[in-house]
């Protein structure tokens, strides 16, 4: 293999190849170089070009740790966890739709019972959530995990709050499990919009392209129960900015829900609030799982 040149690489990277055992793998890496090189040829793409892309992937990678996650920022600002997203999780329009996961979703969030306050010290105005979860057949799913997580009213995750001791505190976030109903409910506080991560490159591109940071408030669920599809979604504040300009490309209509503000007074869980609250209502639909699919 001599002489290659730019009318004959891509044969020659896809016959590298050929003894490759994983027929799955073969077939992604074939189209990766087809299209990679596709794209090099299209924009003739200069080695400057080269080098500062080079530059751009060892910084994303370089800010990447445990609590940042640059990489999923990427994804999520170049729409590609969006269409992942939608081409994985084609479902009866009867269906909750499912939306990016993003990355401040925690492992082994507390396990509260229904009726907690998960806001645990994050600062915002009161809100009390209240979530039915059921299947297609309108039945409620008893017993379903349900992991709850948001940002405080700066639009900072737990996560990213440094702390002195090193351990993360878990707040604004939870696990609960739905009643005999179907159901589950808490007191959290109010989402607001906020920033994604943009001290990194992944906002000095947004940055260069004339982009803003900015997702629309939302609350993140993620659903999982026996039989079920594991669904992965938020529900989005109606009325609030960029809902038509969500950094990630996240919004869906029908996950767009009336927050209530209420003036002080009796609040849901039969205490009195001092100050103003909201209130979220929201029923999930789950998609059946497939006969054999292993649940995540
Ligand atoms: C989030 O909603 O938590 C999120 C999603 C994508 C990128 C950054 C944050
Ligand atoms: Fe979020």
């Amino acid at each position: 293999m001599r002489n290659i040149n730019e009318d004959t690489i891509t044969q020659a990277v896809i016959a590298a190849m050929m003894d490759c055992r994983n027929p799955r793998l073969l077939t992604v890496m074939t189209s990766l170089v087809q299209h990679l090189h596709s794209f090099a040829r299209e924009v003739n793409l200069t080695e400057a070009e080269w080098e500062t892309a080079i530059r751009f992937l060892t910084e994303t990678g370089h800010i990447t740790d445990d609590k940042r996650q640059e990489f999923i920022l990427l994804s999520d600002t170049l729409g590609l966890s969006t269409l992942v997203t939608a081409q994985n999780n084609a479902k009866p329009t009867a269906c909750t739709e499912s939306t990016v996961f993003g990355p401040f979703f925690v492992e082994g969030a507390p396990e509260l019972p229904l009726g907690s306050d998960i806001a645990n010290g994050a600062c915002g105005e009161p809100c009390f959530v209240s979530a039915r979860v059921r299947g297609l057949d309108g039945q409620p799913v008893a017993g379903a995990a349900v992991d709850v997580w948001q940002s405080d009213d700066e639009g900072h995750y737990d996560v990213q709050i440094p702390c002195a001791s090193g351990e993360h505190t878990h707040r604004a976030r939870a696990r609960f499990h739905t009643n005999a109903q179907g159901c589950v409910n808490f007191r959290s506080i109010v989402a607001v919009p906020y920033p994604i991560p943009h001290d990194g490159p992944v906002g000095r591109m947004l940055e260069a392209l004339g982009r803003h940071p900015w997702r629309p408030a939302h609350l993140h669920f993620m659903i999982v129960a026996p039989g079920y599809e594991r669904l992965i979604t938020h529900v989005f504040r109606d009325g609030g900015p960029y809902l038509d300009s969500d950094a990630v490309f996240g919004v869906r209509s029908t996950l767009v829900a009336d927050w209530a503000r209420h003036e002080a007074g009796a609040a849901p869980d039969g205490t009195h609030s001092e100050v103003p609250f909201y209130t979220l209502d929201y029923d999930f639909v789950l998609n059946p799982a497939a006969v054999g699919e292993v649940q995540a």
